[in-house]
């Protein structure tokens, strides 16, 4: 996500900021900027695009100041431009902050703040903070306090760091769910999102925790929590060197954005899934919502790994609304001159909103009137904008090429659309609090999956040899089933084919003998059994079976040779689950293999040709 950098000390701030932002540079951004305060006056810098673009930006500016705080932002809410680049500051032009996270009730606060006098100047959630700690500030006249008093009105998640003309001898930290690290170097304090922009001037560092907020000087660091309890921490030392920061010390990014995927998804949920209402509450279709609910039919459009999230989809809506829908690969969308009628809805998937098949099958959508949806992760891509309204799935930067994070992303936002759709379509409010329940819980199965890692590298070790895969589910885990395949074709470079588990007995059964692994996604739902019997065909021609089964199935591993083992989810949801492992033995047989698992050959993360 975004990146944060601070500093207070005897040096010249900007230089430092500027290097720490860069050292942020991996994480993906689309704006920078940064907030200094000099001779007593606030002076701040952003722009769109690189930091090397607000460097030249500054070209002529001799800013010099011995505090200062830095920015790289990727958007959540508003587009990247200049005017929503971070810092954002308050209606004196003496408090600025800085912000990663999202504050979910910033609508409620910014109507309260307006009525106060407050005049806000972009569509950011963040600038809403900076007045709302500017309205305490009033209250308490002491910096520190403001921002605690501030934050016990907040909803959401947040990494901030906040200065003021009032108290330049101070930053104020705070975090709740985006990590901060404070630097404490000699007559100097810095401090970061991310240890990578810190290790150049200190090692010695204190890890802030989610609910403390600190006030570091030059010499001192004072942490309290947002209640006013004054915590001790102790100061550890930063071990690791640079490269494994920037993975967060993880070997590859993909493996790094695997883990990330119960946070991710929590972020794709938060503050839009209503488990006391049972439904969910979707700002971004608020505007299209009649066309939503008339619509007799939708389409779904994507590539890659957003067509799989797709077709998911298209069980989960299906099931859960009734309403028809047809998916399509963009690239044929485009050509085939599709048949849309006059209320459909289409809705395009990308994870960078650039992909230039998607694209096209949007406008081609939007020429033959239809209403198009968008969603997507980056915020102010091409697709986003073009859209008619949409959902970001705010799974933050992927920077892998092969898609992990940002494919579970998808699929609980076409949870989130399901859900919303069902209610208004006559789900009872009781059905709606048991699946909006059983949608929460998924981040926690993924930690549970996340800790199979051992088996799941057994049995990479056991198949790094092999030439060939099948992978097969049913029902909603067909797609998972194509994910499968398709992750471990692109960073493994085996080939491997996903079909449903029962078309097997239609060619792909020619295929198995005793070398020939086969990969079943095997829940425990309406069609176990079914698939139980697919997987005796394999058998009886002694392909070996790897099962992804439910933790309490007894009898599937009698007739496996591997079992990875899934907590049990409404099946709706079980792609979201059941895709970890798999893209975890992608993965381990990637690096088994030696392949450059985060650059795979030929493959683009964005492709913007067709
Ligand atoms: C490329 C990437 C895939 C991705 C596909 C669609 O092929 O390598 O990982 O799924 O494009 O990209 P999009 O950004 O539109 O989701």
């Amino acid at each position: 996500m975004c990146g944060i950098v601070g500093y207070i000390g005897p040096k010249n701030s900007l230089p430092i900021l500027l290097e720490g932002l860069r050292r942020l540079e991996y994480r993906g951004y689309d704006s920078a900027g940064v907030a200094l305060i000099h001779d007593g006056k606030l002076e701040v810098h952003k722009k769109a695009g690189k930091v090397a673009d607000l460097v030249a930006s500054m070209k002529g500016t001799h800013a010099s100041a011995q505090l200062g705080i830095g920015h790289t932002r990727w958007a959540t809410h508003g587009e990247p431009n200049d005017v929503n680049a971070h810092p954002h500051w308050d209606c004196k032009h003496e408090i600025a902050i800085i912000h990663n996270g999202i504050i979910e009730n910033y609508v409620a606060l910014k109507i309260k703040l307006q009525k106060d006098g407050h005049t806000i100047r972009t569509v950011t959630d963040t600038e809403i903070l900076v007045h709302l700690i500017e309205e305490m500030y009033k209250r308490s006249h002491d910096l520190f306090t403001a921002v605690r008093l501030a934050l016990l009105e907040v909803e959401g998640a947040y990494g901030i760091l906040v200065i003021s003309t009032k108290e330049p001898d101070r930053i104020i930290a705070a975090r709740k769910g985006s990590p901060l690290v404070i630097g404490i170097g000699d007559d100097e304090s810095l401090v970061a999102s991310d240890a990578a922009a810190l290790v150049d001037h200190t090692r010695q560092v204190i890890y802030l925790e989610d609910g403390q907020v600190a006030c570091l000087t030059a010499d001192s660091v004072t942490i309290k929590t947002i209640h006013d309890q004054e915590i001790i921490k102790q100061v550890e030392e930063i071990t690791f060197d640079l490269e494994q920061i920037e993975k967060g010390g993880y070997e590859h990014f993909m493996l790094k954005e695997i883990h990330e995927q119960p946070t991710s998804i929590l972020n794709s949920m938060r503050g839009r899934l209503l488990l006391q209402e049972g439904t969910a509450k979707l700002g971004g279709l608020e505007p299209v919502m009649d066309k939503l609910l008339a619509a007799k039919r939708f389409i779904i459009t994507a590539c890659g790994t957003s067509w799989h999230a797709a077709l998911a989809g298209k069980y989960m809506i299906e099931q859960l609304t009734g309403i028809p829908v047809e998916v399509d690969y963009a690239s044929e969308f485009r050509y085939r001159n599709p048949v849309v009628q006059p209320g459909d809805v289409v809705f395009v998937i990308s994870q960078s909103g650039e992909t230039a098949d998607t694209l096209a099958a949007l406008r081609e959508a939007q020429s033959k009137g239809a209403t198009v949806l968008g969603i997507v992760n980056v915020v102010g891509s091409t697709i986003a904008r073009a859209t008619d309204a949409g959902v970001f799935i705010h799974a933050g930067p992927e920077i892998g090429v092969a898609s992990t994070k940002a494919f579970t992303s998808q699929l609980s936002v076409l949870a989130l659309i399901s859900l919303l759709l069902a209610r208004h379509r006559g789900m009872s409010k009781e059905q709606g609090i048991t699946i909006a329940r059983d949608l929460q819980s998924v981040p926690e199965k993924i930690e549970k999956v996340l800790t199979q890692i051992d088996q799941i590298k057994y049995i990479a070790e056991e198949f790094k040899h092999a030439q060939n895969f099948i992978y097969l589910g049913r029902g909603i885990n067909f797609p998972t089933a194509l994910e499968g395949a398709l992750k471990l074709k692109e960073i493994s470079y085996i080939h491997a084919e996903g079909y449903p588990a029962a078309e097997m007995k239609h060619g792909p059964i020619a295929l198995i003998d005793e070398n020939m692994p086969v990969v079943f996604i095997v829940p425990k739902d309406a069609i176990y059994d079914k698939v139980l019997s697919n997987i005796q065909e394999v058998r009886a021609r002694k392909g070996r079976i790897i099962a992804i089964a439910n933790e309490d199935d007894t009898e599937i591993g009698n007739l496996s040779d591997f079992v990875v083992r899934v907590p049990r989810t409404l099946s709706y949801f079980g792609p979201i689950v059941n895709s970890i492992p798999l893209q975890l033995l992608a993965y381990y047989m990637a690096v088994a293999r030696g392949c450059n698992v985060d650059q795979p050959r030929n493959l683009a993360k964005s492709v913007t040709v067709e």
